[in-house]
Formats: C-alpha cells, sequence, structure tokens
C-alpha cells in the first residue's frame, strides 16, 4: 500500500487540502443557508478524500433526519432511493456514540442493515460525528475511495476538520435562529398592544352593557332580553374584530424574521382567538426567496382561513418541508371536506391559491373527501 502518511504530503496535496478547507471557512461566513454550507463541505470532503460517495445527516426527533444532503448521486437516483435513512444502523450507533468509523467494507459490518434497492453499492466506509462538545449534532461520512486501499488515517483527520465546520455552520444557524425567536416574542407584545386597541372600546361597552343589564334584573326584568342581546352582539363584535386583526396582520416581518417564524407566529395567534387547535412544524433552513416566502404565506393564510371557516376543523396542522430541491406546505384540516368539482370552480380563494403558486414556478394540490378532511399541498423550487 502506498498510502503517505501526514508528514510526507505531496505540496499538492496539501495545497488542495488547504484549498478545500478554505472553501468551507468561507461558506459558513458567506451567510448561505445551512445546507448550502453543508453542500458546500460535502462536496469538498469527496473531492478532496477522493470519496465516490459522501454525505452529511442531522438528526430530528422523529427516528429521522432534519436535514440529509449528498454528493454523488444525480437527482434521479435519489428520488428511486426513496424516504430519508432512519437512525438506525450504523448511522444510528454512531449518532449515540459519536465515535468515528473507518470500515473497509461496510457491507461486512454487523451494523450494516436494510438499505433501499436504489441505493448505490458502499463498500469502504469512513464516517466521523459532527460534535459540538459532548452533543453529536449530526454525521458526515464518506464512502467509496476511489483509490484502492480504502480510507486512511489521514482521511480520517480531514474529515475530522470538515466536520468542525459543519458543526460551525449548524451551531451559527442555530443561534440565528434563536435570535430571531427572541424577536418574535419582542414583536408579540406589540402585537398584544395592537389586539389591545382593537378591541378594548368594544370591550369596555360589552362589560358596561353587562353591568345594566344586572342592574335592569331586579328593576325591571323585562327590560333585561334585550340589554342581553346587545351583550351578545358587542361580544360577536369584538370576536370578529380580534380575529379580523389578526388575519390582515401584514406578514412584515417576513423578511426579517423569515417563514418559518412567521408561520409559526401566524399559526400561535390563531389558536388563541380561534377553538381550532392548530399546530406548526417546519425544517431547518428552507432557503427560500422572499418573494416564494411571501407566496407560502399567503397561500398558508387562505387555507387556514378556508378549514376555520368552511371546514369547522378541529385541528388543522401546517408543515414546512425542505424536500431536495423544492419546498413543500401542506395544511391539513380534519374539518368536512368538499367536493372540489363543485366548489373549487368559482371560488376566489382557491384560485387564488392556485394561481400564486404557479407564478412562483411551483404547483398546488388539493385533496378533499366530504367527511374526510382536505389537504392543500404547495411546493415551490428552491
Ligand atoms: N378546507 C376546506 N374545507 C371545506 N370546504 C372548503 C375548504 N376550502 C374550501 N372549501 C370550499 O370551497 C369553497 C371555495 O373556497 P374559496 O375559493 O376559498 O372561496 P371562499 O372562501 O371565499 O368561499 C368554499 O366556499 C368552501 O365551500
Ligand atoms: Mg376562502
Amino acid at each position: 500500500m502506498t498510502n503517505a502518511p501526514v508528514d510526507d504530503l505531496g505540496r499538492d496535496d496539501r495545497d488542495a487540502a488547504l484549498h478545500a478547507v478554505s472553501g468551507a471557512v468561507l461558506a459558513v461566513t458567506r451567510h448561505l443557508s445551512v445546507r448550502e454550507v453543508f453542500q458546500v463541505i460535502v462536496r469538498a470532503a469527496a473531492r478532496l478524500l477522493d470519496a465516490r460517495y459522501a454525505a452529511l445527516g442531522i438528526p430530528d426527533d422523529q427516528g429521522s433526519f432534519a436535514e440529509f444532503v449528498v454528493e454523488g448521486i444525480t437527482e434521479e437516483q435519489w428520488r428511486a432511493i426513496g424516504p430519508l435513512p432512519r437512525q438506525h444502523g450504523l448511522l444510528g450507533a454512531m449518532l449515540r456514540d459519536g465515535k468515528p468509523e473507518r470500515l473497509a467494507d461496510i457491507r461486512q459490518d454487523p451494523r450494516f442493515v436494510y438499505w433501499p434497492r436504489a441505493h448505490p453499492v458502499l463498500s469502504a466506509f469512513l464516517g466521523v460525528p459532527i460534535t459540538d462538545g459532548d452533543d453529536v449534532l449530526g454525521i458526515i461520512f464518506l464512502a467509496n475511495k476511489r483509490r484502492p486501499g480504502g480510507f486512511t488515517e489521514r482521511d480520517q483527520e480531514l474529515l475530522t476538520l470538515f466536520a468542525a465546520h459543519a458543526a460551525i455552520a449548524l451551531t451559527n444557524a442555530r443561534l440565528y435562529e434563536r435570535n430571531r425567536e427572541l424577536t418574535v416574542m419582542a414583536e408579540r407584545s406589540r402585537l398584544a398592544r395592537e389586539l389591545h386597541d382593537a378591541v378594548a372600546q368594544k370591550l369596555f361597552s360589552l362589560r358596561l352593557t353587562a353591568r345594566a343589564a344586572v342592574a335592569l334584573a331586579g328593576r325591571d326584568p323585562a327590560r333585561v332580553p334585550a340589554e342581553l342581546a346587545e351583550v351578545e352582539r358587542l361580544a360577536a363584535d369584538a370576536l370578529a374584530e380580534l380575529r379580523s386583526v389578526i388575519f390582515e396582520l401584514r406578514p412584515a416581518d417576513l423578511d426579517e424574521d423569515g417563514l418559518t417564524a412567521s408561520l409559526r407566529k401566524h399559526v400561535e395567534m390563531l389558536g388563541r382567538v380561534y377553538d381550532a387547535r392548530l399546530t406548526f412544524r417546519g425544517d431547518l433552513g428552507i432557503g427560500l426567496t422572499e418573494e416564494r416566502e411571501l407566496t407560502l404565506f399567503r397561500i398558508a393564510q387562505e387555507a387556514i382561513h378556508n378549514a376555520l371557516r368552511h371546514a369547522h376543523a378541529r385541528e388543522i396542522a401546517l408543515r414546512l418541508r425542505r424536500e431536495g430541491p423544492r419546498v413543500s406546505l401542506t395544511i391539513t384540516d380534519d374539518g368536512t371536506g368538499f367536493d372540489l368539482a363543485t366548489a373549487g370552480r368559482d371560488g376566489l380563494g382557491l384560485t387564488s391559491m392556485r394561481d400564486r403558486a404557479e407564478e412562483a414556478g411551483g404547483a398546488l394540490t388539493i385533496e378533499s373527501r366530504a367527511g374526510a378532511g382536505t389537504v392543500v399541498k404547495v411546493e415551490v423550487p428552491v
């Protein structure tokens, strides 16, 4: 075997290593999305270490991966392979133990488990954990060294360096996200004030009318029903006012907070003024242009509105996902459902959702059946 030990690396090798690592450093500082940074890192690692395949995975808390970036696999292969890997087998073991793994042939390893049929055949394997202190944040791994002899000690050292950069990128992104959340919290108190101003007047009248009704109950009971009817009217007004304030809230901070935080905020607000349970789940590092973020936000608003107003849904779930080169948003409700053939035709809301999606180069699909709820899904390219 002719694997050069680290000390007598040729000058070209050293230059290449320096170049690749500095590319990774720059990617981290260039404010790219985490995903883009990961892509730069994975690509550089594959090239530099002469691996046919490379991948980087950040686990989510559902047993799958929140981010999974690959190099060496075409878009078509990727689609054929199907869903992201689960956190099991060797990847699962690495996530648990946080130890590097260097194998001459991964197929001989007892932890090697099922892989989908379209998955490329892997042999030589090198994986290192991406860590922050004792926490294992993810893993980066290479497979199928092009030169014979498999991965070397030096390859492992270099990959560890790339893993450190991935850790920085990820920590950065999380801090950024946290920062946005803090901004959102400050924003919330502003919003609370606005809402208060919008409905305080109504609530004040309501209180006076209720008090009058109480006073009349003893003296002039015949007038009580009229007062109570007024109480009801004012309460309904206040509620309507409150809802419209929330619905008309321009997503003014979309550019500042980003789509994920804005949707979360919107869903939270609505959950407070409607009886339905609204939930939101979103991926890290969505990477959309501002224009497309606005498109998705508007579509979400309309879909939720429909679910609340027409479907009488008990549960409305939003899910924002990054799926390869696309971002998808689904709005699922458990309401009455409807017949698309008749309702979809002239509804302005449905039409405008579709138009918006198409203008953004994407598509909108609706699945609905009477009695079985509705799923609105919009997909736009990144
Ligand atoms: N999530 C939903 N659940 C049940 N019915 C719906 C849903 N979304 C839309 N619809 C039906 O489709 C029709 C058209 O919706 P839309 O185009 O948004 O217009 P609008 O909301 O102004 O009625 C609604 O009136 C309603 O009957
Ligand atoms: Mg509508």
